[in-house]
């Protein structure tokens, strides 16, 4: 799983349109977006114009071992948690439709 995140965040990162929006996003950020607006993803939910509290406590929550996430656990241990704020806020500005790339 460790592997297909990597690839995941990977792939995201090297995509040319992302490139262009990296600027704005904190890190991570896009990397997050590579599974939570992936148009096929009907499982995960959307984080896009979630209010930004709570992505927040739910990342906490996934970091301390609280939340029952599966693979979030994992990727939300590897941020701070000003990072976890930074992204929070930025996916919180966003509606779903900026988030779901062509
Ligand atoms: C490999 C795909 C993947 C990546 C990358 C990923 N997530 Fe997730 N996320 C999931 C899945 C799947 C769930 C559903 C819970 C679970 O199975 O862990 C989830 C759940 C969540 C939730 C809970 C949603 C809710 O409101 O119930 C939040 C918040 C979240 N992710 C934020 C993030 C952030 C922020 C990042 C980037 C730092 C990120 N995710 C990266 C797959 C991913």
């Amino acid at each position: 799983m460790r592997r297909a995140v990597a690839a995941v965040i990977g792939a995201v990162t090297l995509a040319p349109a992302a490139a262009q929006s990296a600027a704005e996003a904190p890190p991570g950020a896009l990397g997050c977006a590579g599974c939570h607006g992936a148009p096929a993803a009907g499982v995960i939910p959307d984080i896009a114009g979630q209010p930004a509290q709570a992505t927040v406590a739910s990342l906490l929550a996934y970091r301390t071992g609280t939340g029952t996430g599966s693979v979030m656990e994992r990727i939300a241990k590897g941020f701070s948690e000003d990072e976890i704020r930074a992204i929070a806020e930025w996916f919180a500005a966003r509606g779903t439709a900026t988030l779901h790339r062509p």
